[in-house]
């Protein structure tokens, strides 16, 4: 049987294929499905310093090939989640990511302490939410304040720190430079795009916020392209996501250049997606003759 371990950032995951931040929960009603010892990870619902009840509905509508979402950081806050979701989600063999943001850089900092003293495996620093007024974004579009979060996140986590970039810049390499430089340990992309729709009959927005994020498979050659270029710019692992709902599409991020492979939206239509593609993932990497899954990492060839 082919090795299917690989490592992100110093952890080693049993198998490269990681549930993405806010499509998973805290994996409570997935493990009704499956025991969550499948996945390589489970990266959970984005956490704030305090409890946030999210945006109003309208929150999600579907798209051509995907949806649109602002459900706005919705969460119990990252005290609860430490006191009722971790305890639960240590019973699995499983490695866990906590998934943070912040108003300000002080915030990223105060939870990356709580998070790695309460024993995460990994913190990833969420600089890239499209659908929150104050950081989120904010931080993701610009260098130095993308910089300046990273900094303090690795400041306080004493546990590997990926930052999470965003697809809504206009070269996605400038943002990973100043974060590398900062010292994050990896890198995850893409969140989501910006998008909008229009109910033509009442002429108002579908969403009750306008706009709202962009996912599942009609992202995915966006995905492919920034991973590829952010491999090419720097050095570190990356956890690639955004349309993966077939091994194939995994397949394509690890050629790309990433390490793990997070599944989102998929799940949404399918719970067992991730496990899907675990399957059909180590089918492809067998069937071209490797021994190890982590071999396909980088593996795509020039023209
Ligand atoms: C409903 C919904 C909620 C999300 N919440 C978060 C979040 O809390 N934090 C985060 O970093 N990304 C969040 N994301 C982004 C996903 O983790 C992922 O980056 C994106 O959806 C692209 O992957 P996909 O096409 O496989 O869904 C969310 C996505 C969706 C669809």
């Amino acid at each position: 049987m082919i090795d299917q371990s690989v490592c992100l950032a110093g952890v080693t995951l049993k198998n490269p294929i990681v549930a993405a931040s806010g499509t998973f929960g805290f994996g409570r009603e997935y493990g009704t499905f499956y025991d969550l010892s499948e996945l390589g990870a489970i990266c959970v619902k984005g956490l704030t310093p305090r409890r946030r009840e999210g945006n109003p509905p309208p929150r999600i509508a579907e798209t051509p090939m995907g949806i649109i979402n602002s459900v706005g950081l919705q969460n119990p806050g990252v005290d609860a989640f430490i006191a009722a979701e971790l305890p639960e989600l240590r019973r699995h063999d499983v490695k866990i990511i906590a998934n943070i943001s912040g108003d300000t850089p002080e915030e990223y900092g105060e939870m990356c302490e709580k998070l790695s003293a309460a024993g995460v495996d990994l913190v990833e620093v969420n600089i890239s939410c499209p659908n929150v007024k104050a950081g989120g974004l904010a931080y993701g579009t610009k260098p130095e304040l993308a910089a300046e979060v990273t900094a303090l996140a690795k400041r306080h986590s004493t546990v590997p720190v990926m930052v999470k970039l965003s697809p809504n810049v206009t070269d996605i390499t400038e943002i990973a430079k100043a974060v590398a430089e900062a010292g994050a340990d990896a890198l995850s992309l893409i969140n989501t795009l910006r998008g909008m729709r229009i109910d033509v009959n009442t002429r108002r927005p579908i969403l009750r916020q306008n706009t709202g994020g962009l996912s599942g498979p009609a992202v995915l050659p966006v995905a492919v392209r920034m991973v590829w270029e952010v491999a090419c710019a720097v050095k570190l692992p990356i956890l690639g996501m955004g349309g993966v709902s077939c091994g194939s599409d995994a397949v394509q991020l690890m050629l790309a250049g990433a390490s793990a492979v997070a599944v989102g939206t998929a799940c949404f239509t399918d719970p067992y997606a991730p496990v899907k593609v675990r399957d059909e993932l180590t089918q492809i990497a067998q069937s071209q003759g490797h021994g190890r899954v982590a071999e396909l990492t980088g593996g795509v060839l020039p023209w």
